[in-house]
């Protein structure tokens, strides 16, 4: 049986990939808005690539990639964000989504992509193609009257509220300005926010200190007396992050939570005096993996901020096997070749860039063969950061 795997046009994404992402990932049977269904797959194919697995012209598996901008260390990297993996429910459990993700992965280096992220089904799969798990995000649930005193604070600025579909233009801008200074934020290459506007409605609380966008909240209100719900709380500094966290404190007669997604790092403990509230970090397969992240290119990472050392690695991985000499001191320089004195599998190397693991893990995870020293030289090199991925898609 011939087998095919190629990037789709619009009309065979609507066609043969949507058909096995809908059965996939939405509640079924339901009725089909053709004509809705293409001008989705137009918007989408101009920021993304859909891959299908053709078995004599018959689509039996199928991948997306979003092109996108990660904060890896100070730098932001082109990245593949991997999402829509689906396999007829006929076809599963022989291998096409294998064989789909290795042509993904060559197809993602081929682009340029540097990293690739995403939210795996069963992060076992994932790791045999060169992913490494990454930190999970924290919520957290708080009853709104917590942060009445923080309407008290004479804090400069506004917040205003919007549909979010109406403001997605200024809320890619201001992600695309924040991802520069956030380790791990990643961002859609779409500079007039067309994809945000295009996803599912809900508020958009912005705030703005002189002027200026300096943070905002999007989120739906379940019910009355329900939760507040955002799945964005994003801002540049504590005096907008107090703003939104007002925001949050007029719906204390309204709702009887609010659940905000964190940023890496934060911690509602120290928002106000007398809290009470409750910060969770799920994990659980299909509906609250973790993020995982894989290395597409070694010469890529140069750049990216590195501390003092050098170390020659060999790459035991299908895609960016080779041996690379390793530098750092401000930021990272690869040069290939070398004498190798640790050897490391994709995971292994995409948990030391992200900062997932320390180094003396990798061996006991299976993910890599090193001494103390060269342990060491790796810690230096890439010294312990946060691992998230701030992007949801
Ligand atoms: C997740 C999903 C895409 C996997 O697709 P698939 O084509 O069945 O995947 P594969 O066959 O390549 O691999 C799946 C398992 O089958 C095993 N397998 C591969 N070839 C096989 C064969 N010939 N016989 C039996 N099992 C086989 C694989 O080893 C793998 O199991 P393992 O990870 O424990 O080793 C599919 O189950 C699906 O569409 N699920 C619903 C949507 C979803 O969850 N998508 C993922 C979102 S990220």
């Amino acid at each position: 049986m011939p087998v095919t795997v190629r990037v789709v046009d619009p009309v065979e994404w609507s066609t043969d990939s949507s058909r096995l992402t809908r059965y996939a990932f939405q509640p079924s049977p339901a009725e089909l808005d053709a004509g809705r269904n293409l001008a989705q797959g137009k918007l989408y194919a101009r920021f993304s690539r859909t891959h299908v697995l053709y078995e004599d012209d018959a689509p039996r598996a199928t991948a997306m990639v979003w092109r996108m901008h990660q904060h890896v260390r100070g730098r932001l990297l082109p990245m593949g964000g991997i999402g829509g993996v689906a396999t007829d429910p006929a076809a599963r459990r022989g291998g096409r989504a294998r064989q789909l993700l290795t042509a993904v992965l060559a197809d993602m280096r081929a682009q340029g992509q540097v990293v690739s992220t995403l939210y795996p089904f069963r992060p076992s799969f994932y790791e045999r193609f060169g992913y490494a798990g990454l930190a999970q995000e924290r919520r957290v649930r708080i009853a709104p009257a917590a942060l009445l005193p923080l309407l008290r604070l004479d804090l400069p600025g506004e917040v205003t509220l919007h549909r979010h579909v109406e403001v997605a233009g200024d809320i890619q801008r201001f992600e695309t300005e924040l991802a520069a200074q956030m380790p791990g934020m990643a961002v859609y290459d779409d500079p007039d926010g067309e994809l945000l506007a295009n996803q599912t409605p809900s508020w958009a609380a912005i705030a703005r200190v002189d002027g200026r966008m300096t943070g905002y909240l999007r989120y739906s209100i379940t019910e009355h007396g329900g939760d507040l719900d955002a799945r964005r709380f994003l801002y540049r500094d504590p005096v907008t992050r107090s703003l939104l966290l007002g925001w949050v404190a007029r719906h204390t007669d309204q709702v009887a939570s609010a659940v905000l997604r964190l940023p890496p790092g934060e911690t509602p403990e120290t928002w106000t005096a007398d809290a009470d509230l409750m910060v969770e970090a799920k994990v659980a397969p299909m509906t609250d993996a973790a993020p995982m992240a894989r290395i597409l290119s070694v010469d890529g990472l140069a750049g990216i901020d590195a501390g003092p050392g050098e170390i020659t690695v060999r790459v035991d991985d299908p895609l960016i096997g080779g041996v690379y000499s390793l530098s750092g001191g401000g930021t990272l320089s690869v040069t290939p070749g070398g004498t190798p004195s640790a050897e490391l599998t994709g995971p292994g190397l995409a948990a030391l860039v992200y900062g997932a693991l320390d180094p003396a893990e990798l061996p006991l995870r299976g993910f890599g063969t090193l001494d103390e020293p060269a342990a060491a030289s790796l810690r230096s090199l890439f010294p312990p950061t946060t691992s998230h991925l701030v992007a949801h898609f």
